[in-house]
This record gives structure tokens, sequence and C-alpha cells, in this order.
């Protein structure tokens, strides 16, 4: 049961200024703000939704494909989708476009300027989800608002449960397109901040919206997550992590491990837990797809971190 996830693919490049915004934005010139920091530090991550969601399942040995448009600087992407056994089967390349893009600038008070280019993001909704290609679940997370709109509605006519997941993209929408949203969906993942927003924007108490769907999950960082499903509410603990080295893309790295557990019929309460010691695996590496494991290494730390057996 081959998932599609349809989102970004995008690159992240994170630059560390050692220094503090503070010390050179100063509150009564920001009229005339001009501003250069020196960043000695400067990584360039594979990111984006998708690309993460999909590394991640790979990494489980679950089965997915992202669907993304990218643009013409797509080149070191595809050679890492290739490295590590990727499909890029959906990913459509719009030669006029770069490929999505973040800039982001921390200094040393973790404060983050963030300049976002969604390039090629913006034609996502090209992509089609296919009908009798052995799609069996589709996840709509973060892409250009008219893409979300259409791929979970494609799926629905496709007769394929979706994993609504709004992320950063839920802000765009309204409530009565996220009530529409809720109607689509099998799952809906959100973190803590989200299933406010959700709930605020909809107007309906995350208890309400948890009767309308078969599962609603809800992360909460290191202090684990909660799973609203048939009634019942699992508390899923955090999985400790050795060290936090870069929190982003816990969330991604967790629905991997959601989809794992749904393509194999696993339960919720072990399902969350492989989710969850996803995100811990995750915390301890930089960038989103940098991290790694061995089925072997998986096993033996789910076992240390939750005293039972996967
Ligand atoms: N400090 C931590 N220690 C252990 N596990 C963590 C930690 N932070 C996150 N996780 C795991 O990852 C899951 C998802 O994290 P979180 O709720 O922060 O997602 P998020 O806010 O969507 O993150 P992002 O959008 O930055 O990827 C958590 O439910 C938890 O299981
Ligand atoms: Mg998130």
């Amino acid at each position: 049961m081959s998932a599609l996830i349809c989102g970004s693919v995008a690159y992240d490049t994170v630059m560390v200024f050692d220094g503090r915004f503070r010390d050179h934005i100063l509150a009564d010139r920001i009229h005339v703000l001009n501003v250069s920091f020196l960043v000695p530090g400067l990584r360039r991550n594979f990111g984006g939704c998708a690309g993460n969601i999909a590394y991640n399942l790979k990494l489980l040995g679950g089965e997915g494909h992202a669907m993304a448009t990218v643009g013409m600087d797509f080149g070191p992407y595809e050679a890492w989708f290739r490295a590590n056994g990727l499909s890029l089967q959906y990913i459509e390349r719009i030669d006029t476009q770069y490929t999505a893009q973040a800039y982001i600038t921390t200094d040393l008070d973790s404060n983050q300027i963030t300049a976002f280019h969604p390039g090629a993001m913006l034609f996502a909704h090209r992509g089609r989800v296919p009908a009798g290609a052995g799609i069996g679940i589709g996840v709509v997370a973060p892409e250009n608002a008219e893409g979300m709109i259409e791929h979970s509605a494609q799926f629905v006519a496709a007769g394929i449960p979706v994993l609504f997941d709004p992320g950063q993209g839920l802000p765009q929408f309204d409530g009565a397109q996220l009530r529409r949203f809720i109607g689509e969906a099998s799952w809906i993942a959100v973190n803590d901040y989200e299933g406010g927003l959700l709930a605020e924007r909809t107007g309906l108490s995350l208890e309400q919206i948890a009767t309308q769907v078969e599962a609603l999950i809800v992360t909460r960082g290191g202090e684990g997550s909660v799973i609203h499903a048939g009634g019942v509410v699992h508390d899923i603990p955090s999985a400790r992590a050795a060290t936090i080295a870069d929190p982003t893309g816990c969330g991604d790295a967790y629905r991997a491990g959601l989809l794992y557990g749904l393509q194999h019929g696993l339960d919720w309460p072990t399902t969350g837990r492989i989710a969850s010691l996803m995100g811990a695996i995750k915390i301890e590496q930089h960038g989103t797809q940098n991290h790694r494991f061995t089925r072997a290494d998986f096993t033996a730390r789910f076992r240390e971190s939750f005293g039972r057996e996967l």
C-alpha cells in the first residue's frame, strides 16, 4: 500500500550569524533598515514536507512517492533522491522556475529571519492524483493552497483515504475551507499550535474534529503526542533524545511513522511510538534529512525507549 505524499520539495539554506540581531537592528532606525550579517556558518539542506516525509518513510522501509513541482536547480536534490532510493515518479520539473527555497538566518539568541521563495511550488496543483496506480494512502502536506485543495478532493474522488497535514499551510485557509478538508480526511495530524488554530478557525473543538475522522493526532514537541481515535485518547510518550541539535522536521519524521503504521495495519499505541521515536532520532541531527538508522538500530532503540518490542 504505497503512499502518495503531496507537499513541498525545497532547499533550506540555514546561516548562523554569530552575533545578536538586537545589536544591529535598532528600534529607532527600523524605518531605514539596511543591515548585512556576516554568516560564517552556512548549511544547505534538502527539505520540504513531501521530501522529508518520503525520506523518513524510506528509512523505515515504507513505500511512498513524493509528489511536487520543482525547478531548474533541482539537480543536486534529484541526485539525493536517487542516492537514497526515493521515487521521482511524481516529481515534475518546471524549467522557468527555481525550486522552492527558504533562506534562514539565525542569531546567537535563536532568533530567525526567514525569506521563503515558493518558485515551482506555486505550480503544485499541476500534479494530479492518479487513479488505479496502487496508491493506498494520500497525504496533503503544505504546498500552494490550490494544490492542497485539489489534491485532497482528488484523493477522495479516487477512493484513497487522506492524511491531512496542514502544517504551516494552515493559516491560508478560512473556517469553511478547513471544515471541508476535515470532511475529506481520514486522519489529521497537527502540532499543538496548529490544533489550536484549526479549532479556532473552524469553531469546532478538537474532540468534535476527532469524531469526524479515524484519528486526530496532536504532537506536542518534547512532551510527546496525543492520538484521538475511535473515542479513545492514546497518550504517546516522547522518546529520549541524546542531544537536541535541531527541532526542524520532527513533525515530518513523525508523520512518516504514522504512514508506516497505517501501511502495516499497526495499532495506534505502536504506530504513535514509531512516530515518536522518528521525531527523537531526527532532533539529534541538523537538517531534516541527515539522520539515518538500520532496522536493527530502530528495533533496539524502540525497546530501550518504550520497554516493549516492536
Ligand atoms: N525534544 C524532543 N525530544 C523527543 N522527541 C521530540 C522532541 N521534539 C519533538 N519530538 C517528537 O517529534 C514529534 C513532533 O514534534 P513537534 O510537535 O515539535 O512537531 P512540529 O511542531 O510539527 O515540528 P516541525 O514542524 O518543526 O517539524 C513530537 O510529538 C515528539 O514525538
Ligand atoms: Mg510541523
